[in-house]
């Protein structure tokens, strides 16, 4: 994080609320899914997003792609300020960047041939003929280890390692500056993982390619980040480089995830935070640091006072009383 020159995307603040109706007679509630959110991502780099279910992983995923519009702060990617931007170029900045989800097959049309659905951008993106698109997707078929010969079947007919192959393929089809996986490799058995990241990685390489890459699963992304940040109610917790995270976590919910990621263990941790308990409801989150209903260290400021994200030692900044006071 030291000093990024070449900024792909970059969030300031970033805020999502929802309103939530919670019946006729009483007052509608607000989830802050996403909650003053900050950080930088550079080109040809990932950052992982981390955290348990509920975190606001995929909101952060919706305004990143447009899907939806923040609440407030600052969003810029390529160029394009995403809060304000205009339909013309909201239209630009589409083709690039793409998201990937963590099940292909609900995103893939059952009757429609796998070229036919990797070809679309191109259809409604450019002036290329007919021909010209088939090449261009046999090409991407053969990039991400599909075989081109096999342009002509149907998404049932294929893997789910295989289908999420075909979503990467038409998620590369307007070479993307940056690419957000929604928990891609999730719903893959673990031997599938494994050559899926390795595509991603490859094709990062090849492409300078940028990804948020977000998971539950921490040694899915100890291999492919080269930033992290740790989100805990639409807060986040800690953000920096992912080796010393991974080496030192030192926000207790940081070292929690790690601890129940069974073969992955963080190599300097003095104490083992055991998860216990809910995520609380996000309609009532608590007060102070989101974080102590949970934590082992909590004390009276905990409950009271929210953190502040605190740059500490130059390589990462955390969002911890404790670790402020230096008793963590
Ligand atoms: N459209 C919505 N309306 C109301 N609440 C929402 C909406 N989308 C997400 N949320 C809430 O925002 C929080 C974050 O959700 P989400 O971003 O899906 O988390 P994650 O992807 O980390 O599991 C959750 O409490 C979820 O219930
Ligand atoms: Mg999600």
């Amino acid at each position: 994080m030291s000093s990024p020159k070449n900024l792909i995307l970059e969030a300031k603040n970033l805020t999502r609320y929802y309103e939530v109706s919670q019946g006729a007679f009483r007052p509608t509630a607000i989830v802050k899914a996403l909650d003053d959110v900050s950080f930088q991502v550079e080109a040809g780099k990932t950052l992982a997003v981390v955290g348990e279910s509920g975190c606001g992983k995929s909101t952060l995923a919706r305004q990143i792609t447009m899907i939806e519009r923040p609440t407030s702060g600052e969003l810029q990617f390529d160029g394009f300020d995403l809060v304000n931007i205009s339909d013309s170029d909201r239209r630009l900045a589409r083709q690039r960047v793409q998201m990937i989800f963590q099940n292909p097959y609900g995103s893939l049309n059952p009757r429609k041939k796998i070229g036919t659905i990797i070809g679309e951008p191109l259809v409604i993106n450019t002036t290329m003929s007919k021909e010209e698109r088939e090449e261009r997707v046999r090409g991407i078929m053969t990039k991400v280890g599909l075989r081109p010969e096999h342009y002509n079947r149907y998404p049932h007919m294929f893997s789910g390692g295989q289908r999420q192959r075909i979503a990467i393929a038409r998620a590369l089809m307007l070479e993307p500056k940056l690419v957000v996986a929604d928990e891609p490799v999730s719903a893959l058995d673990v031997s599938v993982q494994a050559q899926v990241l390795n595509l991603l990685k490859d094709i990062q390489q090849e492409m300078t390619l940028a990804f948020l890459f977000i998971a539950h699963d921490l040694s899915v992304v100890r291999y492919l980040a080269d930033d992290v940040m740790v989100m805990y109610l639409g807060r986040v917790a800690e953000y920096g480089e992912s080796e010393p995270i991974f080496k030192n976590p030192r926000h207790p919910y940081t070292q929690a995830l790690l601890a129940s990621t069974p073969h992955l263990k963080a190599e300097n941790r003095k104490e083992r935070v055991i998860l216990s308990g809910e995520l609380p409801s996000p309609l009532a989150p608590p007060s102070g640091c989101v974080f102590h209903t949970r934590c082992p260290y909590a004390n009276d400021r905990c409950t009271a006072e929210i953190p502040v994200l605190l740059d500490l030692d130059g390589n990462r900044k955390i969002a911890c009383h404790g670790v402020e006071e230096g008793r963590l």
